[in-house]
Order: C-alpha cells, then sequence, then structure tokens
C-alpha cells in the first residue's frame, strides 16, 4: 500500500496548486467517511474558503445531525451551514410507495437544496464558487481501465454508483475528488492522520436516501420514521454494547407496514412489526446475514418491545446477498 503520510501531504499540496488564491470551494457533507476525509483535506489545504453544507432531510437516524455536526464543528473545525429540509423532504415523500421514485424525489430535491446554497453563497461572496468537493472513491471510478499512471488494477468488485441523484448540472463547478485513487482502508488511514475520530470512522455505511428505504412503502405514514430511530438505536447500541460492531459491515432496523396481534400487559395490541438486519461484506457487492447468539437477539427483542410504543413483534433477516440485497427496498 501507499504511506498516507505521503499522500495526505501530496494531496494538500496539489489542491493548493489547483485551487486558485480567490476561489471558493464547495462540498455536501452527508455525514460519511468520505465526504469528511474529502472535506477535511481540502480545508487544511485553503482553509476559510472551504464551504460546506450537510442537509438533515428527515430521513436520518436518531440523533444523527446532532452527533454529525458536532464531529465537523468540534473535532474538526470544519465550515458547515446545516440546513434542516425535514418538512421539504416529508413534504414531497407523503403518499409515495414506489422505491425508485422515492429515491428520484430525495436526489431531487436535495438538488434544489444544494442549488440555493451556491447561490446564496455567491450573493455573499461577491462571486461563484469554483469547485466542488466529492469524495469519490477508487471502486467508484474505475469502470472497465484504471485512471493511466496510477498503479492501481482493475477491480472485479466494482460497486454499482447509486449515490443520491447528481448535482446541478448548470453550476459549472469543476471538481475536487481527493480520494479517487484510494480504497475504503486508505481513507480511513488518512482519516486518522487528518484527526477525524476514529469512532466516526469506523461507522457503518448508511445509504443516501436514508431511512427512506427502511421504511417500506410511505415514509410518512403514521409515526413510522421516530419508532424506526427509537428500535435502530437500540439495535445499533446493543451491538456496540457486545463489542460486535467492527465485525459488522451493517446493521440497521426496517419499519414493515404491517400489523400483527399482541399481547402486552393483560392487553390485546395490534402493532407494528420491525425487521433486523445485521451483515457481514468485503465491499457491499455480496454479504452474509450475521449469526447473533440466541440471547444477544433475546435481549435485544425485550428491549425493544419494551420501550418502543407502537412495536410487538420483532423478527431477523436471514437472507444473505444474494439473493436478497443488504436495503429492503
Ligand atoms: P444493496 O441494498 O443494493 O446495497 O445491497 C449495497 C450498499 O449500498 C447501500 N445503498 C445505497 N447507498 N444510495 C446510497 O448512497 C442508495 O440509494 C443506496 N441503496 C443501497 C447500502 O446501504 C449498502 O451499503
Amino acid at each position: 500500500g501507499w504511506n498516507m503520510e505521503d499522500v495526505s501531504a501530496e494531496e494538500i499540496k496539489a489542491i493548493k496548486g489547483t485551487v486558485g488564491p480567490e476561489d471558493h470551494v464547495i462540498c455536501a457533507l452527508s455525514g460519511g467517511v468520505d465526504s469528511t476525509v474529502a472535506a477535511t483535506l481540502v480545508h487544511k489545504a485553503i482553509g476559510h474558503r472551504l464551504h460546506c453544507i450537510f442537509v438533515d432531510n428527515g430521513l436520518l437516524r436518531y440523533k444523527e445531525r446532532e452527533r454529525v455536526m458536532e464531529t465537523f464543528e468540534k473535532d474538526l473545525h470544519l465550515p458547515v451551514t446545516c440546513v434542516d429540509a425535514s418538512e421539504q423532504f416529508l413534504s414531497h415523500l407523503k403518499g409515495v410507495t414506489d422505491p425508485e421514485m422515492k429515491r428520484k424525489i430525495i436526489g431531487r430535491e436535495f438538488i434544489n437544496i444544494f442549488d440555493v446554497f451556491a447561490h446564496d453563497l455567491e450573493q455573499k461572496l461577491g462571486t461563484k464558487p469554483a469547485y466542488l468537493v466529492q469524495g469519490t472513491l477508487y471502486p467508484d471510478v474505475i469502470e472497465s481501465c484504471p485512471p493511466p499512471g496510477s498503479g492501481r488494477t482493475h477491480s472485479h468488485t466494482i460497486k454499482s454508483h447509486h449515490n443520491v441523484g447528481g448535482l446541478p448540472k448548470d453550476m459549472k463547478l469543476k471538481l475536487i475528488e481527493p480520494l479517487k485513487l484510494l480504497f475504503k482502508d486508505e481513507v480511513r488511514e488518512l482519516g486518522r492522520i487528518l484527526d477525524v475520530p476514529v469512532g466516526f470512522l469506523k461507522r457503518h455505511p448508511f445509504p443516501g436516501p436514508g431511512l427512506a428505504v427502511r421504511v417500506l412503502g410511505d415514509v410518512t405514514q403514521g409515526n413510522a420514521l421516530d419508532v424506526l430511530r427509537q428500535v435502530d438505536e437500540i439495535f445499533i447500541q446493543s451491538i456496540k454494547d457486545a463489542g460486535l460492531y467492527d465485525t459488522i459491515w451493517q446493521a440497521f432496523a426496517v419499519f414493515l407496514p404491517v400489523r400483527t396481534v399482541g399481547v402486552q400487559g393483560d392487553q390485546r395490541t395490534h402493532s407494528h412489526v420491525v425487521a433486523l438486519r445485521a451483515v457481514t461484506s468485503q465491499d457491499g457487492m455480496t454479504a452474509d446475514w450475521y449469526y447473533f447468539e440466541h440471547k444477544f437477539l433475546d435481549d435485544v427483542s425485550r428491549k425493544i418491545c419494551n420501550s418502543v410504543r407502537g412495536v410487538n413483534r420483532v423478527v431477523q433477516d436471514i437472507t444473505s446477498k444474494p439473493p436478497s440485497t443488504i436495503e429492503w427496498e
């Protein structure tokens, strides 16, 4: 592998050389490892001429906005504008059940918000931002042949690219992709060198459309998002407490749009079912469902039903990929 200390120094130098002394740069932070490390690198190179946006689309996990904003501001000192667009996203998603339609709407709304951010910034600065930072990784770049001189060879495990939407095409922003020759583990190493907290670097991947693909059907049904957040938090916290978080590629809960009969405290209930999904994987292309110990599952299930109102049944997804996908939509 490469020495990430060298890569870091070279990238910072390259960014300084590319971005003119008057140029401004924008970056959309997703809360994930890649965009965070990319932005941190650019921030080291050009400081306050970097302008980041983090969008709360109303589809984030429990306390996610607070948690990532704390890392951005307190640990990394990144200049970030946090936009709460929950109502905008959820109102456009109301009644929509088709998974691809949900993704399309989320992608479109994101572009709208990003556009407003870029235009507001232009007003404020009196000049158009010139560059856009993206946390594109090497496996995302190579379709058929690696960039010349990269020293990288073609990988057979290319992840299909399904990030939310694209970005505004009329903005004529030049791209800065400082991670585009790196693999995920190298990005984590680079992040460590840049003082990104290790706990943050180990976070599981999270899909761009967020909880929209984990509430089956209409995401605005009842209090589905709220129920899902609580269940997911219990599940993830239990996984962390059991010391299993780093072994698992991804773990999450899924809200099912059905009710089943239960009995809780002498009362007959007619409440929701949630499914737990945990998989191990190398790259997300294939995955194996994770074998938890019975005791672990028993504890989690009890905890969920005892503390989350509206849930009276917990099931586990015992399918690998293929034939299933990791997400349920
Ligand atoms: P699947 O469900 O296709 O997912 O087995 C493979 C990996 O990709 C993530 N995923 C997404 N990521 N936008 C994203 O940014 C999406 O629309 C999307 N769908 C799935 C999924 O969480 C897993 O890590």
